[in-house]
């Protein structure tokens, strides 16, 4: 399929599956009306990351990196009123419009945002049980980590989610020095690829995601 077809069918697709809810529209609002970076996960992406969480009956998730909340309110999306969000953020008015989105949302108090730097927060997050699905979107550098500690975290059969697993075509045409991001991705994405303990495939959903079931 050329280039242009295969955005038509991804707006068909968008438009057939994943329509937005309202606190989600007013999230990419607020965070264009702020001048945050508009990189959240796309709506076809957010509604597999919903699906996903939904299959694996996900009733403790853990993401990396909170942006506004858009892809928070994605992985809550279809699943019970018990399930539990964490979410790791680092700057202080990023996670400043993802409270307020989880309060619009009706969802706060499932929601449980963890301010500060993830490459120190996430060795602490050791009590309680164990995770059903980890998304990791934050620095590209920690990906690396962050895949060790969600072999540390997940249960048996449950699911590691990196986000921009392509990394704009720079894992495929790294050239002869590539920069420190795409390093880390790449490691991430080997390591996924080699690890016995995970059963993992790349997909090329927006700037790419690795889906990995973990084994134990
Ligand atoms: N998952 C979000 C997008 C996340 S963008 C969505 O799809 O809606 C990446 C986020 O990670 C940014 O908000 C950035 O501030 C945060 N981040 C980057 N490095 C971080 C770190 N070391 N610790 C915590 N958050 C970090
Ligand atoms: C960037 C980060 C992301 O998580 C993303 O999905 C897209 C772009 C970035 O840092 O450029
Ligand atoms: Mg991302």
């Amino acid at each position: 399929m050329d280039e242009q077809t295969l955005s038509r069918c991804e707006a068909y697709a968008t438009e057939l599956n994943a329509p937005e809810s309202e606190a989600q529209s007013w999230v990419r609002a607020e965070m264009e009306r702020r001048g945050l970076p508009m990189i959240q996960v796309s709506a076809l992406e957010g509604r597999l990351l919903a699906v996903l969480a939904a299959t694996v009956g996900a009733r403790r998730v853990l993401e990396v990196g909170t942006l506004g909340g858009y892809s928070a309110l994605w992985l809550l999306s279809l699943l019970p009123e018990d399930a539990r969000l964490v979410t790791l953020e680092r700057e202080p008015e990023h996670a400043e419009v993802a409270r307020e989105a989880f309060r619009r949302a009706g969802v706060a108090d499932r929601v449980r945002l963890i301010e500060g730097d993830a490459r120190e927060t996430v060795e602490r997050l050791v009590d309680g049980p164990p995770f059903d699905l980890i998304f990791v979107d934050a620095d590209k550098r920690g990906y690396p980590r962050y895949r060790e500690r969600a072999a540390d975290l997940l249960r048996p059969g449950g699911l590691l989610l990196g986000d921009n697993a392509f990394w704009e075509g720079k894992v495929a045409d790294p050239g002869d020095d590539p920069d420190d991001a795409t390093r880390a991705i790449m490691a991430f994405n080997r390591e996924l690829a080699d690890d016995p303990r995970f059963d993992a495939v790349t997909i090329p959903i927006r700037d790419g995601l690795a889906i990995a079931r973990f084994r134990g």
